[in-house]
């Protein structure tokens, strides 16, 4: 247990800011007078990239390795690249994730009470699942080490090795242990998501997670392929439980998930590696938004309760897993009764709005 927690926060571009600061004001809620974080924010990001030239700055990435999480509101924006093509905003992210080895991604999917799915069967606690996307190698480890040649071909392989596979499919068969299973049948499930039938990179991951799933005779373990799975994942939702798959395949089902609980605006995500949390929602920067006071918080808000949920437990600090119960509870009560929904998600409440709400909530409860 530590006294001071210090937060490294990163606000980023386009909705970044808003839903960082609004994220910020619900965590100095949820604690009161007694608040054991403390934020520090540093500058990444495209429009930094515009004005200096650097888009994650040396004393930044030296801030996010010596905090105790890092917080991040989201970066990018369309046309501000490298010479290669690529996103200039990105490279915080995708920095973070190789120098600090953030290998794996959880991104849980949950339809919350008052938030409509566009499934027919979407009905609350239907949807409760999470990725466990690997999140150091796959096809997205060729970023910048991929090659053009004569510019006429140009290559990124898929990377997959043995010591990668384990451990991402060892984290999702613990996370299982620790959950109640599916909501269809209560039963707790690993399912593999890869493309086994075409490509040996994804037999391989297939085989690797083989060889651990006998180690979990308590675990239910399948395979679906990708393709498959697109399907699986709008039919029949509540049969999953845990999912594990390769990089690129996680972000594409992530998004897809996040479809059938509202949209992006509403899904979270935790990188994470040995010794580092990296939290941050799963959208992007909504540039088309920015500055209209119209975002939605809610992915951000959650991201910071799996940030409270991670710290907590790692430091063996009660005070921080209450708070992260508090924020939840908050977010549940301000959805379930339709008071603070943002346009996302069929209502008409803007940031400040439903930060107020939360706020409001979480000082009357802490
Ligand atoms: C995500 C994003 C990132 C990715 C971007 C920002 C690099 O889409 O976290 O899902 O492609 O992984
Ligand atoms: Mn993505």
């Amino acid at each position: 247990m530590k006294i001071t927690y210090e937060i490294c926060v990163v606000h980023g571009d386009g909705i970044g800011p808003e839903v960082g600061k609004a994220t910020l004001r619900v965590l100095e809620a949820a604690f009161g007078e007694s608040i054991p974080l403390r934020f520090k924010e540093y500058p990444a990001g495209a429009q930094h990239f515009l004005e200096t030239g650097e888009s994650f700055p040396k004393e930044t990435f030296e801030a996010c390795r010596a905090a105790d999480a890092i917080l991040h509101g989201a970066a990018g924006m369309p046309g501000v690249v490298h010479p290669d093509g690529t996103e200039a905003g990105l490279d915080f992210t995708l920095t973070l994730r190789s120098k600090l080895d953030l290998y794996v991604n959880v991104r849980p999917i949950k339809l919350l009470p008052g938030v409509r799915s566009p499934l027919r069967d979407g009905t609350p606690n239907s949807i409760d699942y999470v990725i466990v996307r690997e999140n150091s190698e796959g096809l997205y480890a060729a970023r910048g080490a991929g090659t053009l040649l004569r510019d006429e071909i140009a290559v990124d392989p898929l990377v997959q090795t043995r010591k990668g596979i384990e451990r991402i499919v060892r984290f999702a068969f613990d996370l299982a242990r620790s959950r109640n299973g599916a909501p269809h049948d209560g039963r707790r499930r690993v399912t593999c998501c890869d493309k086994a039938n075409v490509l040996r990179s994804y037999a391989f991951f297939r085989s690797v997670f083989d060889e651990v799933a006998v180690q979990y005779p308590d675990i239910e373990a399948e395979h679906v392929l990708i393709d498959a799975m697109t399907v699986h994942l709008i039919n029949r939702p509540s049969h999953y439980d845990v999912i594990v798959t390769e990089n690129m395949f996680g972000d594409i089902i992530s998004d897809l998930g996040a479809a059938t609980i509202g949209g992006m605006g509403m899904s979270p995500s935790a990188e994470l590696g040995d010794g580092y949390g990296f939290f941050q929602a799963s959208h992007g920067s909504a540039p088309d938004i920015a500055g209209k006071g119209i975002a939605n918080p809610y992915g951000t808000v959650l991201a910071a309760a799996l940030m409270l949920n991670w710290l907590g437990r790692r430091h063996a600090d009660p005070k921080l897993l209450q708070a992260a119960s508090r924020i939840e509870a908050a977010v549940n009560h301000a959805l379930a009764d339709r008071s603070a929904l943002s346009r996302d998600i069929g209502g008409t409440a803007g940031s400040e709005e439903i930060t107020r709400v939360l706020c409001a909530r979480l000082r009357e409860h802490n």
